[in-house]
This record gives C-alpha cells, sequence and structure tokens, in this order.
C-alpha cells in the first residue's frame, strides 16, 4: 500500500476520502501515530496519509517522531512513502515555485532519533522486531529508484514541470540558514535545503520500505536573493505550487495501483 507524508503546506490532501483514522501504536512514543486511511477519486484501493508536522501543523521537524511515524506506516500495511518536502533553492534552476525529485541527500541533522538499529532491544516481542545486533543499511541511493521513476512518469502525464534529481541537504532547523552555511552547502554540492527529510528517508530504508520525495522551493535559500525570507512569503508560494503537487501525487497513485 502507498502513503503520502505531507510536509509544510500539505496537512491534509483536499479529495481524499478518509474512511478510517488508524490509531497505531509504536516503541517510540507514549500516544498513537494518527494515520488516515481512505481513497482518492479515480485511484482505485486505499492509501494513507500522515501529516508529519501533525494535524495542525505544530510539530516543528526537529520534534517530529520520525522512529514512530514510519514504524506507525509499516504497522498499517504501507509498502511504500511518497514524501512532500518543502526546501529552499541553491541550485539556479531551483527557484521558489520549482518542484524537483531528488536523488541524493546530505545529512545535517544532529540529536535527532535517526535509527531503528540503535543497539537496544526494544520491548516489543515479534520475531522481526530490532535486536542488539549492529546494523549497516546500504544507503547508495537514498531514493528508491522505481518509485522516483514513477514520479517522473506522473509528472509527465500530469503535465506538471519537474526537475529530476539533484541533491537535498537536510539541516537541523527550525531556524533558516547563515549565508555562510548556504555556501557550505553549495560547496558540498547540494541543490536544495530542507529540515524534514532526514532521517525520514533511512528509517524508512531501514524498515524496508520504498520512498521517495517531491521537493517544492518555497525560497531562494538565504543569501541567493535579495529578498528577506519571510513566512508569508513561503506561505504565498506554497498555496501557488501545492495544486501541482496535489496533481502529481493523484497521478502517481494512479500509476502505482496500475504497477501493482
Ligand atoms: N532552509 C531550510 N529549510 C527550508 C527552507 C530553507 O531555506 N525553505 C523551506 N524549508
Amino acid at each position: 500500500m502507498l502513503a503520502f507524508i505531507g510536509g509544510t503546506g500539505l496537512n491534509q490532501l483536499p479529495d481524499f476520502h478518509v474512511e478510517r483514522i488508524a490509531e497505531v501504536q509504536t516503541p517510540y512514543q507514549a500516544a498513537p501515530v494518527r494515520i488516515a486511511c481512505g481513497t482518492l477519486p479515480g485511484v482505485s484501493g486505499q492509501l494513507c496519509f500522515l501529516p508529519r508536522h501533525g494535524e495542525g501543523h505544530t510539530v516543528p521537524p526537529h520534534r517530529i517522531n520520525y522512529r514512530a511515524n514510519i514504524f506507525a506506516l509499516r504497522e498499517s500495511g504501507v509498502t511504500a512513502i511518497l514524501a512532500v518536502n518543502a526546501v529552499g533553492g541553491i541550485h539556479r534552476e531551483m527557484g521558489p515555485g520549482v518542484i524537483a525529485v531528488p536523488d541524493q541527500i546530505i545529512d545535517y541533522t544532529s540529536g535527532r532519533a535517526h535509527t531503528f538499529f540503535d543497539g537496544e532491544l526494544t520491548d516489543i516481542d515479534s520475531p522481526d522486531r530490532f535486536t542488539a545486533s549492529v546494523t549497516h543499511i546500504d544507503f547508495t541511493e537514498p531514493y528508491t529508484a522505481i518509485l522516483r521513476e514513477l514520479l517522473l512518469q506522473s509528472a509527465k502525464q500530469s503535465g506538471v514541470p519537474v526537475w529530476s534529481g539533484g541533491v537535498y541537504g537536510a539541516t537541523q532547523g527550525p531556524r533558516l540558514e547563515s549565508v555562510a552555511e548556504v555556501r557550505r552547502l553549495q560547496n558540498d554540492g547540494c541543490d536544495m535545503v530542507g529540515m524534514t527529510g532526514m532521517p525520514e528517508a533511512a528509517l524508512a530504508r531501514e524498515l524496508g520500505l520504498d520512498y521517495a520525495s517531491v521537493c517544492l522551493s518555497v525560497n531562494w535559500a538565504a543569501g541567493l536573493s535579495d529578498d528577506v525570507i519571510t513566512m508569508a512569503g513561503i506561505r504565498e508560494v506554497l498555496a501557488q505550487g501545492m495544486g501541482q503537487i496535489h496533481r502529481l501525487l493523484i497521478t502517481a497513485a494512479g500509476l502505482f495501483r496500475e504497477k501493482g
């Protein structure tokens, strides 16, 4: 089953007919993770939706319980995740309003619970749960190739222009970057910067879930334009860009069903 993880600007999926809210208990927090399960018009079968900042967009990037979210999605029978991330554009093609499907990540986050393989036995008893054994997942290609392809095909089919590829730099936030930090990201080869791409992608890989990301540039990264970055400016770009993201996701969901 396919799931969408919504980011800033995507706390709800328009046209998503919610049939039930699954409340999934995980070993990673006391409260259950609430996952909306339902259908999209013209797409057969169920899919899931999880807004990573919470239903009212109240959880900042560094406080998101990424482990609980990914674990709960797997518990719900999800096998593939399309994640939506708002980013600041660094590459000259990544100005506000541009949508990208990145193919690489650099992780600059710190202090986030970032692995299921923490060298601790968890207190849950199913046999394939995590043990104290040291496990190093392969992360050569952080995004699942077939899901990226699906997104690119969806872009073509729905007429949504998409930039294929690019390096996502994941920063800790919640503050934006300094000019020197953006210069460093640029020198490192980052094409866009966001606060939520990691550890989400790696956790999905740890649980064997397919994962790809759709990034909407909502501002030029700090120092790359004369404009001051404001939440109001970001909201404006989000409001304009989300229609295209919806089209892309709905078409992708249809293609996912077709391809089984
Ligand atoms: N930096 C980090 N994260 C972001 C930005 C940015 O400029 N814009 C949206 N998310």
